[in-house]
C-alpha cells in the first residue's frame, strides 16, 4: 500500500485489466494533502493551510448488471461487494476498507441518487496511515463519482460534506472538513488558505524556490482516533464553557490558562500570519510560526511523540527553515520548508540524524501542490 516513489506508471492499464475486460466510462481522481500549518483547528471552525500533493486516488468505473457496486483495489486484499441501494451498514463491511465505499453509496442514496450496478478499480498513492489524507482521498474520489453517477447536482463545499460524513460512518471518527476540502480545490503550485467557519478558501502561490518536505517518521499513526476525539471533546467542553459556539470566537485572554484552548487560538493566529508572509514573500517569517506550531501541538495540545520531536529536531539541525508534525499527529508525518536547492541536501542530513537516533527508517520526499479532485472521460 505505501508507496514512496511517486506516482506509479502504468496505474490505467492496470485498472482496466482489474475490470475484467468491461470499458470504464469514467475516471475519477482525489489528491491526498499535507497540512502546511493549522492543526486541530478545522472542527473549532478555525483556519488552515494545507496543500493538495502529488499523490492521488485513482478510480477507473464500469457499469454492471444486478444492481451490486463492486471494487477492487490494486493495493489492497479482498473484493467489495455491495448493494448499489445503499442497505449496507459501513461499520460492518469487510474488507475493512470497503467501509468508506459503504458510506460514500450510502450518502449519496440518502440524497436522491439512483446509482446502477459498477464495477470500480481503484488505485491510490498516497501513503496510508501517515497524516497524508490517503482515506479522505478515497472518500473524495468515490463521493464525486458515486454522486455524478447517481445524476446529483453537487457543487464542491457539498461533496467534501458528503465526503466526511461518509469517512464517519465508515470510521466513527468525528474529523473535520480540512482534507476534503484541500482534495477538492487544490491548485497545481498553490496552498490553499481555508477558513473553516464560512468555508472560503484562498489559494495562495509557493514560491518555486521554496520546497516543502514531507517526512514520514516510520512511526504508524497509533491512538490517533481515540485520542482525536477527546481532543475534540476537550475544545468543545472549552468553548462551551465560555459561553460560545466554538473556540474560532475565543480571544487569547479568554484561554490564558487552559493549554488545548490556547492551542487553537495561537493556532489560528500563527495560520493568518502563515498565509500573510506566504502571499507577502516574506519567506523569513514562515519558519518561525512552524516551528511554534510544533511547539504548541507538542507541549498544548500534546499531540506529538518523542519520534516526532527528534525528527522535527534533525530537520532544523540539517538546516530546514522550519518544521512541525503535520496531521492528527501521534505519528505519520512531519512537513518542512526550504530553500529549493537545498532540500536534497536538508533531506538526507536530516533522515541520517534521525536514523541514527531513533532507528526507525523516516521516507522522505519533495511535495508539490497539485489540483484537486477531478473527473475525466480518459485516464
Ligand atoms: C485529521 C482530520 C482533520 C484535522 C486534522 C488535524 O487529519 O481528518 O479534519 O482535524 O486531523 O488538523
Amino acid at each position: 500500500m505505501y508507496q514512496h516513489d511517486g506516482p506509479m506508471d502504468g496505474r490505467p492499464e492496470q485498472l482496466t485489466a482489474a475490470l475484467n475486460g468491461a470499458t470504464p466510462i469514467g475516471w475519477w481522481r482525489a489528491p491526498g494533502r499535507v497540512n502546511l500549518i493549522g492543526d486541530h483547528t478545522d472542527y473549532c471552525e478555525g483556519f488552515v493551510l494545507p496543500m493538495a500533493i502529488d499523490r492521488d486516488c485513482l478510480l477507473a468505473v464500469a457499469e454492471a448488471d444486478g444492481g451490486r457496486i463492486r471494487v477492487r483495489s490494486l493495493e489492497l486484499d479482498g473484493v467489495v461487494d455491495l448493494d448499489a441501494a445503499g442497505r449496507d451498514d459501513p461499520r460492518t463491511v469487510e474488507p475493512a476498507w470497503g467501509r468508506f465505499v459503504a458510506g460514500a453509496v450510502q450518502v449519496v442514496n440518502e440524497r436522491g441518487a439512483s446509482l446502477p450496478g459498477l464495477d470500480i478499480a481503484l488505485s491510490s498513492t498516497v501513503p496510508a496511515g501517515s497524516g497524508l489524507s490517503s482515506s479522505s482521498a478515497l472518500a473524495v474520489a468515490l463521493t464525486f463519482a458515486l454522486a455524478q453517477l447517481g445524476e446529483l447536482k453537487l457543487d464542491r463545499r457539498e461533496i467534501a460534506r458528503d465526503a466526511l460524513d461518509a469517512e464517519v460512518r465508515a470510521t466513527g471518527v468525528p474529523g473535520g472538513l480540512m482534507d476534503q476540502l484541500a482534495s477538492l480545490y487544490g491548485e497545481a503550485d498553490h496552498a490553499l488558505l481555508i477558513d473553516c467557519r464560512s468555508l472560503d478558501v484562498e489559494a495562495i502561490a509557493i514560491p518555486p524556490d521554496l520546497a516543502v518536505i514531507v517526512v514520514h517518521s516510520g512511526l504508524p499513526r497509533t491512538l490517533a482516533d481515540s485520542e482525536y476525539a477527546q481532543r475534540r471533546a476537550d475544545c468543545e467542553r472549552a468553548a462551551g464553557g465560555l459561553g460560545l459556539p466554538t473556540l474560532r470566537d475565543a480571544t487569547f485572554d479568554q484561554v490564558r490558562d487552559d493549554p488545548r484552548a490556547r492551542h487553537v487560538v495561537t493556532e489560528n493566529e500563527r495560520v493568518l500570519a502563515f498565509a500573510r508572509a506566504l502571499r507577502d514573500g516574506s519567506i523569513n517569517e514562515l519558519g518561525p510560526l512552524l516551528n511554534a506550531s510544533h511547539a504548541s501541538l507538542r507541549d498544548d495540545f500534546e499531540v506529538s511523540t518523542p519520534e516526532l520531536d527528534q525528527l522535527v529536531h534533525a530537520l532544523m539541525e540539517a538546516g530546514a527553515m522550519g518544521a512541525r508534525l503535520t496531521g492528527a499527529g501521534f505519528g505519520g508525518c512531519v512537513v518542512a520548508l526550504t530553500a529549493a536547492k537545498r532540500a536534497q541536501r536538508v533531506i538526507s542530513d536530516a533522515t541520517e540524524r534521525y536514523q541514527g537516533v531513533t532507528r526507525l527508517t523516516p521516507i522522505p520526499f519533495v511535495a508539490h501542490g497539485s489540483e484537486g479532485a477531478r473527473h475525466s472521460l480518459a485516464p
